[in-house]
Protein backbone atom coordinates (compact mmCIF):
# COMPACT_ATOMS: atom_id res chain seq x y z
CA UNK A 1 0.00 0.00 0.00
CA UNK A 2 1.23 3.68 -1.16
CA UNK A 3 1.78 5.70 2.00
CA UNK A 4 2.21 9.04 -0.65
CA UNK A 5 -0.70 11.25 -0.32
CA UNK A 6 -2.21 12.05 -3.77
CA UNK A 7 -0.41 15.24 -5.04
CA UNK A 8 -3.18 17.63 -5.59
CA UNK A 9 -0.81 20.27 -7.54
CA UNK A 10 0.32 17.12 -9.46
CA UNK A 11 -1.56 14.23 -9.40
CA UNK A 12 -0.02 11.84 -11.19
CA UNK A 13 -1.97 9.94 -13.91
CA UNK A 14 -1.38 6.19 -14.93
CA UNK A 15 -3.08 5.10 -18.49
CA UNK A 16 -3.71 1.96 -20.09
CA UNK A 17 -4.69 1.21 -23.74
CA UNK A 18 -6.41 -1.69 -25.34
CA UNK A 19 -7.48 -2.44 -28.88
CA UNK A 20 -6.85 -0.84 -32.15
CA UNK A 21 -4.53 2.07 -33.26
CA UNK A 22 -7.28 3.95 -32.84
CA UNK A 23 -7.37 3.87 -29.60
CA UNK A 24 -3.43 4.19 -29.28
CA UNK A 25 -4.02 7.60 -30.61
CA UNK A 26 -6.71 8.91 -28.67
CA UNK A 27 -4.59 7.79 -25.64
CA UNK A 28 -1.98 10.42 -26.79
CA UNK A 29 -4.83 13.11 -27.10
CA UNK A 30 -6.12 11.76 -23.78
CA UNK A 31 -2.11 12.27 -21.86
CA UNK A 32 -2.29 15.98 -24.17
CA UNK A 33 -5.46 17.25 -22.10
CA UNK A 34 -4.31 15.53 -18.43
CA UNK A 35 -0.68 17.69 -18.94
CA UNK A 36 -2.22 20.65 -20.08
CA UNK A 37 -4.69 20.36 -16.79
CA UNK A 38 -1.10 19.52 -14.86
CA UNK A 39 -0.89 16.25 -14.02
CA UNK A 40 1.93 14.18 -14.72
CA UNK A 41 2.92 10.49 -15.90
CA UNK A 42 3.03 7.85 -12.99
CA UNK A 43 5.05 4.88 -13.77
CA UNK A 44 2.39 2.14 -12.63
CA UNK A 45 -0.74 1.86 -10.66
CA UNK A 46 1.16 1.64 -7.25
CA UNK A 47 2.12 5.39 -7.51
CA UNK A 48 -0.93 6.32 -9.63
CA UNK A 49 -3.23 9.74 -8.36
CA UNK A 50 -5.81 8.38 -11.33
CA UNK A 51 -6.01 5.10 -13.40
CA UNK A 52 -7.37 5.29 -16.39
CA UNK A 53 -8.04 2.06 -19.37
CA UNK A 54 -9.00 3.15 -22.44
CA UNK A 55 -11.16 0.38 -23.44
CA UNK A 56 -12.04 -1.79 -26.97
CA UNK A 57 -15.44 -3.18 -27.25
CA UNK A 58 -14.99 -4.95 -30.63
CA UNK A 59 -15.26 -8.41 -29.84
CA UNK A 60 -15.97 -10.19 -26.43
CA UNK A 61 -12.68 -11.14 -25.57
CA UNK A 62 -11.71 -7.63 -25.37
CA UNK A 63 -14.20 -6.70 -22.93
CA UNK A 64 -13.49 -9.29 -20.79
CA UNK A 65 -9.41 -8.57 -21.04
CA UNK A 66 -10.99 -5.27 -19.22
CA UNK A 67 -13.21 -6.93 -16.96
CA UNK A 68 -10.43 -8.64 -15.69
CA UNK A 69 -8.19 -5.66 -15.18
CA UNK A 70 -10.88 -4.24 -13.38
CA UNK A 71 -11.16 -7.08 -11.07
CA UNK A 72 -7.47 -6.37 -10.05
CA UNK A 73 -8.25 -2.59 -10.02
CA UNK A 74 -10.93 -3.30 -7.53
CA UNK A 75 -8.73 -4.81 -4.64
CA UNK A 76 -6.14 -1.77 -5.84
CA UNK A 77 -9.16 0.21 -5.07
CA UNK A 78 -10.05 -1.50 -1.92
CA UNK A 79 -7.03 -0.40 -0.27
CA UNK A 80 -6.16 3.03 -1.51
CA UNK A 81 -9.83 4.45 -1.80
CA UNK A 82 -8.61 7.83 -2.84
CA UNK A 83 -6.97 6.72 -5.91
CA UNK A 84 -9.90 7.60 -8.66
CA UNK A 85 -10.30 5.09 -11.67
CA UNK A 86 -11.95 5.39 -14.90
CA UNK A 87 -13.11 3.45 -18.11
CA UNK A 88 -12.43 5.28 -21.01
CA UNK A 89 -13.31 4.43 -24.57
CA UNK A 90 -15.70 2.16 -26.22
CA UNK A 91 -16.47 0.08 -23.35
CA UNK A 92 -17.45 3.05 -21.73
CA UNK A 93 -19.26 3.79 -24.79
CA UNK A 94 -20.88 0.68 -25.46
CA UNK A 95 -22.42 -0.63 -22.32
CA UNK A 96 -22.32 1.54 -19.87
CA UNK A 97 -24.85 0.07 -17.64
CA UNK A 98 -23.17 -3.30 -17.16
CA UNK A 99 -20.01 -1.96 -16.83
CA UNK A 100 -21.30 0.00 -13.81
CA UNK A 101 -22.72 -3.03 -12.84
CA UNK A 102 -19.90 -5.19 -12.89
CA UNK A 103 -17.24 -2.14 -11.88
CA UNK A 104 -19.34 -0.26 -9.00
CA UNK A 105 -16.07 1.58 -7.82
CA UNK A 106 -15.18 3.24 -10.97
CA UNK A 107 -14.81 7.30 -10.67
CA UNK A 108 -14.88 8.38 -14.25
CA UNK A 109 -16.57 6.96 -17.40
CA UNK A 110 -16.07 8.52 -20.55
CA UNK A 111 -16.88 7.64 -24.19
CA UNK A 112 -14.11 8.73 -26.99
CA UNK A 113 -15.93 12.21 -27.61
CA UNK A 114 -15.47 13.29 -23.85
CA UNK A 115 -11.63 13.45 -23.39
CA UNK A 116 -11.89 17.06 -23.45
CA UNK A 117 -13.76 17.45 -20.48
CA UNK A 118 -11.49 14.66 -18.64
CA UNK A 119 -10.18 17.30 -15.82
CA UNK A 120 -13.17 18.56 -15.02
CA UNK A 121 -14.96 15.18 -14.69
CA UNK A 122 -11.92 13.41 -12.87
CA UNK A 123 -12.15 16.79 -10.02
CA UNK A 124 -15.93 16.47 -9.70
CA UNK A 125 -15.52 12.26 -9.47
CA UNK A 126 -16.92 12.24 -6.10
CA UNK A 127 -19.51 9.97 -3.99
CA UNK A 128 -21.32 9.39 -7.83
CA UNK A 129 -19.40 8.63 -10.69
CA UNK A 130 -18.55 11.60 -13.21
CA UNK A 131 -19.88 9.65 -16.58
CA UNK A 132 -20.12 11.32 -20.17
CA UNK A 133 -20.52 9.33 -22.78
CA UNK A 134 -22.03 11.79 -25.24
CA UNK A 135 -21.30 11.01 -28.39
CA UNK A 136 -20.48 14.33 -30.60
CA UNK A 137 -20.07 15.09 -34.21
CA UNK A 138 -18.31 17.96 -34.25
CA UNK A 139 -15.50 16.64 -31.93
CA UNK A 140 -12.54 16.38 -33.15
CA UNK A 141 -9.62 17.30 -30.67
CA UNK A 142 -8.06 18.97 -34.27
CA UNK A 143 -6.79 21.79 -31.57
CA UNK A 144 -5.09 19.37 -29.37
CA UNK A 145 -2.21 18.26 -29.90
CA UNK A 146 -1.05 14.71 -29.00
CA UNK A 147 1.87 13.32 -26.62
CA UNK A 148 3.02 11.41 -29.60
CA UNK A 149 6.17 9.13 -28.77
CA UNK A 150 9.46 9.16 -30.15
CA UNK A 151 10.55 6.96 -33.07
CA UNK A 152 10.72 7.52 -36.34
CA UNK A 153 6.93 6.60 -37.43
CA UNK A 154 3.92 8.67 -36.32
CA UNK A 155 0.16 7.76 -36.04
CA UNK A 156 -1.98 10.64 -37.07
CA UNK A 157 -5.71 10.27 -36.84
CA UNK A 158 -7.22 12.04 -39.97
CA UNK A 159 -10.96 11.05 -39.60
CA UNK A 160 -12.93 9.29 -36.56
CA UNK A 161 -16.11 7.64 -36.37
CA UNK A 162 -18.02 5.22 -38.74
CA UNK A 163 -21.13 5.48 -41.15
CA UNK A 164 -21.00 2.41 -42.62
CA UNK A 165 -22.65 0.25 -39.73
CA UNK A 166 -21.49 -3.22 -41.01
CA UNK A 167 -24.33 -5.75 -39.24
CA UNK A 168 -21.16 -7.10 -37.19
CA UNK A 169 -19.36 -4.38 -35.74
CA UNK A 170 -20.12 -1.69 -32.69
CA UNK A 171 -17.91 0.84 -33.86
CA UNK A 172 -20.65 3.08 -35.26
CA UNK A 173 -22.14 3.11 -31.81
CA UNK A 174 -19.15 3.36 -30.03
CA UNK A 175 -17.22 5.85 -31.76
CA UNK A 176 -20.22 8.04 -34.40
CA UNK A 177 -20.73 9.38 -37.22
CA UNK A 178 -17.88 9.84 -39.04
CA UNK A 179 -15.77 13.48 -39.02
CA UNK A 180 -12.91 14.47 -40.96
CA UNK A 181 -10.19 16.47 -39.26
CA UNK A 182 -9.51 19.61 -41.52
CA UNK A 183 -6.35 19.87 -44.24
CA UNK A 184 -5.30 22.46 -42.61
CA UNK A 185 -5.10 20.72 -39.08
CA UNK A 186 -3.44 17.65 -40.34
CA UNK A 187 -0.74 19.80 -42.35
CA UNK A 188 0.41 21.62 -39.58
CA UNK A 189 0.28 18.69 -37.42
CA UNK A 190 2.49 16.90 -39.87
CA UNK A 191 4.91 19.71 -40.41
CA UNK A 192 5.57 19.71 -36.51
CA UNK A 193 6.72 16.04 -36.68
CA UNK A 194 8.74 15.99 -39.61
CA UNK A 195 10.50 18.82 -37.90
CA UNK A 196 11.09 16.62 -34.93
CA UNK A 197 12.42 14.26 -36.85
CA UNK A 198 9.58 11.71 -37.71
CA UNK A 199 10.36 10.07 -41.29
CA UNK A 200 6.72 8.42 -41.60
CA UNK A 201 3.35 9.27 -40.65
CA UNK A 202 0.65 6.60 -40.31
CA UNK A 203 -2.73 8.35 -40.79
CA UNK A 204 -5.62 6.92 -39.26
CA UNK A 205 -9.27 6.39 -39.51
CA UNK A 206 -11.86 3.65 -38.68
CA UNK A 207 -13.02 4.07 -42.37
CA UNK A 208 -9.82 6.60 -43.01
CA UNK A 209 -10.07 6.44 -46.52
CA UNK A 210 -13.63 7.62 -46.10
CA UNK A 211 -12.02 10.69 -45.47
CA UNK A 212 -13.46 14.08 -46.84
CA UNK A 213 -13.19 17.54 -46.10
CA UNK A 214 -15.20 19.90 -48.33
CA UNK A 215 -13.36 19.40 -51.95
CA UNK A 216 -10.63 17.37 -50.55
CA UNK A 217 -11.20 13.53 -50.33
CA UNK A 218 -8.18 11.38 -49.23
CA UNK A 219 -6.53 10.52 -52.57
CA UNK A 220 -6.00 14.79 -52.55
CA UNK A 221 -5.35 14.71 -48.65
CA UNK A 222 -2.56 11.81 -49.56
CA UNK A 223 -0.70 13.98 -52.20
CA UNK A 224 -1.06 16.94 -49.79
CA UNK A 225 0.74 15.28 -47.08
CA UNK A 226 3.28 14.40 -49.66
CA UNK A 227 4.65 18.22 -50.02
CA UNK A 228 5.65 18.26 -46.27
CA UNK A 229 9.53 18.05 -46.24
CA UNK A 230 10.99 15.44 -44.32
CA UNK A 231 8.48 13.15 -44.43
CA UNK A 232 9.43 10.49 -46.44
CA UNK A 233 6.62 7.58 -46.50
CA UNK A 234 3.35 8.11 -46.08
CA UNK A 235 0.97 4.94 -44.80
CA UNK A 236 -2.74 4.85 -43.86
CA UNK A 237 -4.96 2.51 -41.50
CA UNK A 238 -8.00 0.80 -41.75
CA UNK A 239 -9.29 1.88 -45.07
CA UNK A 240 -12.69 0.11 -46.62
CA UNK A 241 -13.14 -1.56 -50.07
CA UNK A 242 -15.76 0.72 -50.77
CA UNK A 243 -14.18 3.72 -50.27
CA UNK A 244 -11.40 2.64 -52.43
CA UNK A 245 -11.71 5.24 -55.43
CA UNK A 246 -9.71 5.87 -58.32
CA UNK A 247 -8.78 8.81 -56.83
CA UNK A 248 -6.89 7.15 -54.19
CA UNK A 249 -5.39 4.35 -56.21
CA UNK A 250 -4.42 7.18 -58.80
CA UNK A 251 -2.26 9.30 -55.40
CA UNK A 252 -1.05 5.65 -54.57
CA UNK A 253 0.06 5.11 -58.01
CA UNK A 254 1.59 8.19 -58.41
CA UNK A 255 2.73 9.54 -55.28
CA UNK A 256 6.52 7.82 -54.46
CA UNK A 257 5.97 8.67 -50.84
CA UNK A 258 2.76 6.63 -49.97
CA UNK A 259 4.50 3.50 -49.90
CA UNK A 260 2.83 0.24 -51.64
CA UNK A 261 1.07 -1.32 -48.97
CA UNK A 262 -2.65 -1.50 -48.74
CA UNK A 263 -5.11 -3.22 -46.17
CA UNK A 264 -8.32 -4.27 -48.08
CA UNK A 265 -10.66 -6.11 -45.50
CA UNK A 266 -12.89 -8.67 -47.15
CA UNK A 267 -14.27 -10.35 -44.02
CA UNK A 268 -15.65 -12.70 -46.19
CA UNK A 269 -15.21 -14.79 -49.51
CA UNK A 270 -18.98 -15.77 -49.61
CA UNK A 271 -21.91 -13.09 -51.05
CA UNK A 272 -24.36 -14.32 -49.67
CA UNK A 273 -22.66 -13.62 -46.24
CA UNK A 274 -21.03 -10.52 -47.53
CA UNK A 275 -24.53 -9.45 -48.47
CA UNK A 276 -25.88 -10.76 -44.28
CA UNK A 277 -22.91 -8.72 -42.85
CA UNK A 278 -24.17 -5.83 -45.13
CA UNK A 279 -20.15 -4.72 -46.37
CA UNK A 280 -21.31 -3.38 -49.68
CA UNK A 281 -19.57 -5.17 -52.10
CA UNK A 282 -19.60 -8.53 -53.74
CA UNK A 283 -16.35 -11.01 -54.29
CA UNK A 284 -16.60 -9.93 -57.82
CA UNK A 285 -16.66 -6.41 -57.24
CA UNK A 286 -14.07 -6.77 -54.25
CA UNK A 287 -11.39 -9.33 -56.74
CA UNK A 288 -11.90 -5.96 -59.38
CA UNK A 289 -10.51 -3.44 -57.24
CA UNK A 290 -7.71 -5.99 -56.06
CA UNK A 291 -6.91 -6.43 -59.73
CA UNK A 292 -6.73 -2.42 -60.46
CA UNK A 293 -4.96 -1.77 -57.25
CA UNK A 294 -2.47 -4.48 -58.76
CA UNK A 295 -1.76 -3.57 -62.00
CA UNK A 296 -1.34 0.69 -60.98
CA UNK A 297 0.63 0.16 -57.96
CA UNK A 298 3.59 -2.80 -58.65
CA UNK A 299 4.54 -4.45 -55.87
CA UNK A 300 2.12 -3.55 -53.41
CA UNK A 301 1.34 -5.30 -50.67
CA UNK A 302 -2.29 -6.09 -49.91
CA UNK A 303 -3.77 -7.87 -46.21
CA UNK A 304 -7.09 -8.16 -44.63
CA UNK A 305 -9.59 -9.15 -42.22
CA UNK A 306 -11.33 -12.28 -42.07
CA UNK A 307 -13.86 -13.12 -39.54
CA UNK A 308 -15.11 -16.66 -39.08
CA UNK A 309 -18.26 -17.73 -38.07
CA UNK A 310 -20.75 -15.35 -38.48
CA UNK A 311 -24.33 -15.94 -37.69
CA UNK A 312 -25.51 -18.23 -41.14
CA UNK A 313 -21.84 -19.41 -42.07
CA UNK A 314 -22.01 -22.96 -43.85
CA UNK A 315 -19.04 -25.18 -44.60
CA UNK A 316 -19.60 -23.81 -48.22
CA UNK A 317 -19.37 -20.35 -46.97
CA UNK A 318 -15.80 -20.85 -45.15
CA UNK A 319 -14.38 -22.88 -47.54
CA UNK A 320 -15.52 -19.94 -50.58
CA UNK A 321 -13.58 -17.50 -47.91
CA UNK A 322 -10.09 -20.05 -48.00
CA UNK A 323 -10.87 -19.67 -52.05
CA UNK A 324 -10.68 -16.13 -52.33
CA UNK A 325 -7.44 -16.09 -49.60
CA UNK A 326 -5.85 -18.47 -52.11
CA UNK A 327 -6.67 -16.35 -55.02
CA UNK A 328 -5.84 -13.03 -53.35
CA UNK A 329 -2.76 -14.56 -51.94
CA UNK A 330 -2.60 -11.99 -49.41
CA UNK A 331 0.95 -10.85 -47.30
CA UNK A 332 -0.61 -10.80 -44.07
CA UNK A 333 -4.18 -10.74 -42.47
CA UNK A 334 -5.82 -10.71 -39.55
CA UNK A 335 -8.46 -13.44 -38.66
CA UNK A 336 -11.14 -13.28 -36.08
CA UNK A 337 -14.33 -15.83 -34.84
CA UNK A 338 -17.35 -14.08 -34.68
CA UNK A 339 -18.45 -12.28 -31.58
CA UNK A 340 -21.86 -11.22 -31.42
CA UNK A 341 -22.20 -7.70 -29.96
CA UNK A 342 -25.30 -6.21 -28.15
CA UNK A 343 -26.80 -2.83 -30.65
CA UNK A 344 -25.57 -4.04 -34.12
CA UNK A 345 -27.78 -4.85 -36.36
CA UNK A 346 -26.74 -8.50 -36.50
CA UNK A 347 -27.40 -9.42 -32.73
CA UNK A 348 -30.91 -10.18 -33.04
CA UNK A 349 -30.09 -13.40 -35.52
CA UNK A 350 -27.90 -14.64 -32.99
CA UNK A 351 -24.91 -16.79 -32.77
CA UNK A 352 -25.95 -19.91 -35.43
CA UNK A 353 -21.92 -21.27 -35.59
CA UNK A 354 -20.79 -23.48 -32.60
CA UNK A 355 -17.73 -22.11 -30.77
CA UNK A 356 -15.96 -25.76 -32.12
CA UNK A 357 -16.51 -25.09 -35.33
CA UNK A 358 -15.78 -21.35 -35.13
CA UNK A 359 -12.09 -22.92 -33.41
CA UNK A 360 -12.20 -25.00 -36.41
CA UNK A 361 -12.35 -22.76 -39.22
CA UNK A 362 -10.29 -19.99 -37.63
CA UNK A 363 -7.44 -22.54 -36.96
CA UNK A 364 -7.55 -23.87 -40.39
CA UNK A 365 -7.53 -20.45 -41.76
CA UNK A 366 -4.59 -19.00 -39.81
CA UNK A 367 -2.53 -22.02 -40.94
CA UNK A 368 -3.32 -21.62 -44.31
CA UNK A 369 -2.47 -17.77 -44.12
CA UNK A 370 0.86 -18.83 -42.38
CA UNK A 371 1.54 -20.74 -45.37
CA UNK A 372 1.52 -18.43 -47.50
CA UNK A 373 2.74 -15.10 -46.00
CA UNK A 374 5.89 -17.43 -46.00
CA UNK A 375 5.22 -18.42 -49.65
CA UNK A 376 5.26 -14.69 -50.73
CA UNK A 377 8.15 -13.32 -47.65
CA UNK A 378 10.26 -16.01 -49.48
CA UNK A 379 9.34 -14.80 -53.09
CA UNK A 380 11.08 -11.41 -52.19
CA UNK A 381 14.74 -13.36 -51.71
CA UNK A 382 17.39 -12.20 -54.06
CA UNK A 383 15.36 -8.67 -54.09
CA UNK A 384 16.16 -5.28 -52.85
CA UNK A 385 13.98 -2.85 -50.76
CA UNK A 386 14.67 0.74 -49.46
CA UNK A 387 14.10 -0.09 -45.50
CA UNK A 388 13.56 2.91 -43.19
CA UNK A 389 15.68 1.58 -39.89
CA UNK A 390 13.58 1.99 -36.41
CA UNK A 391 16.00 1.25 -34.19
CA UNK A 392 17.83 -2.12 -32.70
CA UNK A 393 16.42 -5.44 -33.91
CA UNK A 394 15.39 -7.61 -30.51
CA UNK A 395 17.39 -10.24 -31.75
CA UNK A 396 20.72 -10.28 -31.88
CA UNK A 397 23.59 -7.99 -30.87
CA UNK A 398 24.12 -5.33 -33.54
CA UNK A 399 21.04 -6.12 -35.66
CA UNK A 400 18.97 -3.30 -36.90
CA UNK A 401 15.10 -3.48 -37.57
CA UNK A 402 12.93 -1.02 -39.96
CA UNK A 403 10.37 -1.44 -42.79
CA UNK A 404 10.32 -2.38 -46.23
CA UNK A 405 8.12 -0.19 -48.33
CA UNK A 406 5.56 -3.05 -48.09
CA UNK A 407 5.53 -3.09 -44.17
CA UNK A 408 7.64 -6.02 -43.58
CA UNK A 409 9.67 -6.38 -41.19
CA UNK A 410 13.11 -6.61 -42.21
CA UNK A 411 16.52 -7.20 -40.16
CA UNK A 412 19.93 -7.15 -40.95
CA UNK A 413 23.55 -6.28 -39.49
CA UNK A 414 23.55 -2.65 -39.07
CA UNK A 415 26.95 -1.32 -40.65
CA UNK A 416 28.96 1.88 -38.69
CA UNK A 417 26.93 4.85 -39.02
CA UNK A 418 23.62 3.85 -39.78
CA UNK A 419 21.08 4.77 -37.16
CA UNK A 420 17.45 5.02 -36.60
CA UNK A 421 15.81 7.53 -39.29
CA UNK A 422 17.91 6.38 -42.07
CA UNK A 423 16.95 4.72 -45.35
CA UNK A 424 19.04 1.51 -46.31
CA UNK A 425 18.82 -0.33 -49.40
CA UNK A 426 19.39 -4.24 -48.52
CA UNK A 427 18.96 -7.36 -50.02
CA UNK A 428 16.89 -10.20 -48.53
CA UNK A 429 18.92 -13.42 -47.69
CA UNK A 430 16.20 -15.44 -46.05
CA UNK A 431 12.38 -14.98 -45.12
CA UNK A 432 10.09 -16.16 -42.29
CA UNK A 433 6.23 -15.69 -43.10
CA UNK A 434 7.00 -13.06 -40.36
CA UNK A 435 9.94 -11.23 -41.13
CA UNK A 436 13.11 -11.03 -44.08
CA UNK A 437 16.58 -11.37 -42.93
CA UNK A 438 18.86 -9.25 -44.78
CA UNK A 439 22.21 -7.64 -45.54
CA UNK A 440 22.82 -4.42 -46.75
CA UNK A 441 23.17 -4.19 -50.41
N1 LIG B 1 -16.68 -10.17 -34.26
C1 LIG B 1 -15.48 -10.52 -34.79
N2 LIG B 1 -14.68 -9.68 -35.45
C2 LIG B 1 -15.11 -8.40 -35.62
N3 LIG B 1 -14.55 -7.35 -36.24
C3 LIG B 1 -15.38 -6.30 -36.10
N4 LIG B 1 -16.47 -6.65 -35.40
C4 LIG B 1 -16.33 -7.97 -35.09
C5 LIG B 1 -17.14 -8.90 -34.40
N5 LIG B 1 -18.32 -8.56 -33.88
C6 LIG B 1 -13.28 -7.43 -36.97
C7 LIG B 1 -13.45 -7.11 -38.45
C8 LIG B 1 -12.85 -5.73 -38.55
C9 LIG B 1 -11.77 -5.80 -37.50
C10 LIG B 1 -11.24 -4.49 -37.05
O1 LIG B 1 -12.38 -6.49 -36.43
O2 LIG B 1 -12.71 -8.03 -39.20
O3 LIG B 1 -12.33 -5.45 -39.85
FE1 LIG C 1 -16.97 -1.59 -38.23
FE2 LIG C 1 -17.68 -1.84 -40.82
FE3 LIG C 1 -17.19 0.61 -39.75
FE4 LIG C 1 -15.15 -1.11 -40.15
S1 LIG C 1 -16.47 -0.21 -41.76
S2 LIG C 1 -15.54 0.14 -38.29
S3 LIG C 1 -16.11 -3.08 -39.71
S4 LIG C 1 -18.87 -0.77 -39.18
Amino acid sequence: MSDRAPNAAHPRVYLETYGCQMNVADSQTVSAVLRRAGYVTADGVEDADVVLLNTCAIREHAEEKVLHRLRELARLKNSRPEVKIGLLGCMAQHNRGAIMEKAAFLDVVAGPDSYRRLPEMIGSAGFDPSIDVRLDRAETYADITPDYGGGVRAYVTAMRGCDKFCAFCVVPYTRGRERSIPPADLMREVGELAARGVKEVVLLGQTVNAYRFGETDFGALLKMIATINGIERIRFTSPHPSDTTESLIEAMATESKVMPQLHLPIQSGSDRILAAMERGYTVTEYLDLVARVRSAIPGVAISTDIIVGFHGEEDSDFEATTAIMREVGYDSAFMFKYSVREHTRAFRLGDSVSEEDKGRRLIALIALQEEMSLARNRAMIGREFAVLVEGAARRGRGMVSGKTPQFKTAIFAGAEGVRAGDTVNVRVDSATGHSLMCSIA
